[in-house]
């Protein structure tokens, strides 16, 4: 284990002293006393709000998730409603908050709840974990704040929190660093009200020791924290090397006839499987193709329509994980070809007040909006 001069970080006193412990648990529950927030998924116990919430939090910011998460728990309240619930509804819902393949998990996992539980969740974590989208972390959260069960519980706020605490210098990620952070996560826990003291623990890492310029003078942890004692916190967790971004260019295209427009669904196995889409491709800048060409020939083969393209409508730029991609949007009137369409790849004229209800990616929200746009101009 690196260990650089701040002493061994699994000698630490909070995970061999149990007096320390002691110390540092009402520490830290009298200071969420008076700072929890008031988050929409902490004002019930529900083990369905809580794992909701705590599935939306992958990945995405606290703020991010408020209006999504109300908005899905007044939609679909229980869940038996999520088990019943249309995909299409659980997608649009989600619309906007990314990694579509967590809404998916969840229906999924609603479906298998109702059938093989009874519509009951478990309290074990061995059982929770056999849900899809559902790892250590998740089943720990929805064990321990639903239940009270002593489960550990370990996420990017309490990796921060733990690593710097323990002056733990190695790579959080790593198995050695995973190993070390699970048993103090597990070491710390309370006999009782494991509920608080977990979320007290996320809390603590959110708002106080932060990843820049963490508030160390306000940290009820600051007197046991080996990083504040070397001056470290700003080195402690190791982040990972970032990934280059790459540059992509792609064109979607609004193509019309009346009053609907032509969208493809995405196959299983896409990253926006089940949400739909303009016909969108990669554009091959060096390729020997014109632009009119490439896009005549590649919504043909999306959607088996001919198309005669009619001009740039707008340039969005957007990330997708380490992709920085310029999107093209084009106008095309269809002249020929019949419509491709098959149970696994669905192609549809989608008539436009309809847009409004089905799932779209959140730049297929803006192409929408821009073709609602024009729909409205005068021709
Ligand atoms: N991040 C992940 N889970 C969280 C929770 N329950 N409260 C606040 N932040 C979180």
């Amino acid at each position: 284990m690196a260990t650089d001069g701040l002493g061994s970080a699994d000698a630490h006193a909070l995970l061999v002293d149990a007096a320390t412990r002691r110390r540092f648990r009402s520490r830290l529950l009298a200071w969420y006393g008076q700072h929890a927030r008031n988050l929409p998924w902490r004002r019930s116990r529900d083990p369905y709000r809580v794992w909701v919430s705590e599935i939306m939090l992958q990945q995405t910011t606290v703020a991010a998730v408020k209006p999504y998460f109300e908005r899905f728990v007044a939609a679909l309240p229980n869940v038996a409603a999520l088990a019943a619930a249309d995909e299409q509804q659980v997608l649009r819902l989600w619309e906007g908050l990314g990694y579509y393949r967590r809404a998916r998990g969840l229906h999924a996992a609603a479906r298998h709840i109702v059938q093989q539980w009874g519509g009951q969740f478990p309290r074990d974590v061995a059982a929770l974990m056999t849900l899809p989208g559902v790892g250590r972390y998740t089943a720990g959260a929805v064990a321990s704040i639903a239940f009270d069960v002593r489960a550990p519980i370990l996420e990017a706020n309490t990796i921060r929190l733990l690593a710097r605490i323990l002056g733990y210098d190695g790579d959080p990620a790593k198995a050695a660093g995973q190993r070390l952070l699970w048993h103090a996560a597990e070491q710390l826990l309370p006999q009782r009200d494991v509920a608080q003291f977990n979320q007290a623990l996320m809390e603590l890492g959110s708002l106080v020791c932060t990843p820049t310029q963490p508030r160390c003078d306000e940290c009820p942890a600051a007197s046991w924290c080996a990083a504040r004692a070397a001056g470290r916190q700003d080195q402690i967790p190791r982040t990972a090397a970032r990934v280059a971004v790459t540059a992509l260019r792609e064109a979607a295209v609004v193509i019309r006839r009346r009053d609907a427009v032509l969208l493809r669904q995405c196959p299983p196995g896409e990253r926006w499987a089940g949400l739909w889409d303009f016909p969108r491709f990669a554009v091959d800048a060096e390729g020997p193709l014109t632009i009119r060409d490439e896009l005549i020939a590649k919504v043909r083969a999306q959607t088996g329509v001919a198309i005669e393209p009619a001009g740039l409508m707008h340039t969005l730029t957007h990330g997708v994980t380490r992709y920085r991609i310029t999107l093209d949007c084009y106008a095309g009137r269809p002249v020929g070809g019949r419509i491709r369409s098959t149970a696994q790849r669905p192609v549809r004229w989608t008539p436009l007040p309809l847009l409004a209800e089905i799932p779209l990616s959140t730049t297929g929200r803006r192409i929408a909006q821009l073709a609602l746009a024009k729909a409205g101009e005068p021709r």
